[in-house]
This record gives structure tokens, sequence and C-alpha cells, in this order.
């Protein structure tokens, strides 16, 4: 069974003190920094860049994992690998055939891989990726916003993607993002999912060190 990680989403944060909302959710007990890249394009919101993720970089030693919601994201990745990201994760939607070509590029950099795919995408779609992904991540909302209620048909592609994972022998690791509460988190869990995102759920918590505990724990 490989380590469950908590990923709390900063898009439900309080961005106009990103510094200290991330040094709090480490010390609450994040093992992971879930930062939403957004460019208006690939999705219909506008996010923050490379050197938001520079400047918070300081406030925690957590894993910052960059989700990149962006248009040709082989063009940004270097700026996001210098930036201080440790995982860079892209789209195979706005990748295409270029998916394998930029997860290469990723770790051309000395940072780790991944590919996602939207809720609506088949995880045939990235099988012959997996073997270079360091983790993969299943949308269980549409991209674009914190809040949206899950989508519970993820739940067998968590299942298929496992299988997939297992087959490669290799640890790679399978993340969750969207929608995620106390009330579904084990059947994500139980799907499969060891990274486990969550914006809203932590960060409207009253207790957020108890929120990410119960998380890691239900
Ligand atoms: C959606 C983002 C998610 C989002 C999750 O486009 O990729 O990471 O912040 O937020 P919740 O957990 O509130 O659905
Ligand atoms: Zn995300």
């Amino acid at each position: 069974m490989a380590k469950i990680k908590i990923a709390p989403s900063i898009l439900s944060a309080d961005f106009s003190r990103a510094g200290e909302e991330i040094k709090n959710i480490t010390l609450e007990g994040a093992d992971v920094i879930h930062l939403d890249v957004m460019d208006g394009s690939f999705v219909k919101n506008i996010t923050f860049g490379p050197k938001f993720i520079k400047d918070v970089r300081s406030f925690s030693n957590a894993i910052f994992d960059a989700h990149l919601m962006i248009v040709n994201p082989w063009k940004y990745v270097e700026n996001f690998a210098s930036a201080g990201a440790d995982i860079i994760t892209v789209h195979q939607e706005a990748c295409g055939d270029k998916l394998i070509e930029t997860l290469k590029l990723i770790k051309s950099f000395g940072v780790k891989c991944g590919a996602v795919i939207n809720p609506d995408t088949p995880v045939k779609s990235i099988e012959n990726a997996i073997e270079y992904c360091d983790m993969v991540l299943l949308m269980s909302v549409f991209p674009g916003f914190g809040g949206q209620k899950f989508i519970p048909e993820v739940l067998p592609k968590l299942e298929e993607t496992a299988r997939l994972i297992q087959q490669t022998g290799k640890e790679i690791d399978l993340e969750i993002d969207g929608g995620i509460t106390l009330d579904n988190v084990k059947l994500v869990k139980d799907a499969g999912a060891n990274v486990i995102v969550a914006g809203n759920t932590v960060f409207k918590s009253l207790d957020r060190a108890k929120t990410i505990k119960q998380l890691r724990e239900l």
C-alpha cells in the first residue's frame, strides 16, 4: 500500500496571505502543497505562474505539486522547475501526442512528473505514458474551480489506473483532485488513490489540523 499523502489545494486559501497560509497548512500536517496553475485558456479561470511559486517556496518544506492547467505546457515546465516545484503534472488534453515527450522534458529539469486526465477522458489515453510518470492524477471534477461536486464515475477509473500502475512494477503515486470530502475520501482510497487533494474541505474547515488527520485516517 502506497503512503497516503494529503495535498491541500491553495486555490481555496487566501492569496493575500499565501506564504502564511502555506506555512500554517504545513504545520497543520500537509504532506504536499497542491498548486493549481490556470491560464484562462485551457480552463476558464486564471491563477498564478512560476513567480508566485518561487515567492512562496521558502514558507514550506512540503512537496510542491504544480498542477498545470495550461495550453502548451512544455513551453513553461522549465520555469516551474526553476521556481521550486518538486513535481509538475500536465494534462493529456493539453499535450495530445506530445505527452510522453513533455513528461521526459519535465524529468530533464530534475523534478518529478505526472500525467492528468479530466473526468471525461479515458484512462486508455495515458496507458502508454504511465511508466514515464512518478504520479498519475485523475480529476474528479472538471478543472477550473474549487468547491465543485465530486464526480463518482472516477472511481472505476481509479481502479483501472491502479491496476496499470501495478503492472509497471514501479512506485507511482495515484492522485485524486476535486470535490474530496470527509464523506468520500475512503471511497477514493479504496479505489487506489494515495495522494488526496482537498481545497475547500481543508481551507474552509475550522480545525484544519483535525481535518487533515481525518482525511489521512478515514
Ligand atoms: C480544480 C483544481 C483543484 C481544486 C480542488 O480545477 O484542480 O485542485 O482546487 O478544490 P476542491 O477540493 O475544493 O474541489
Ligand atoms: Zn488541482
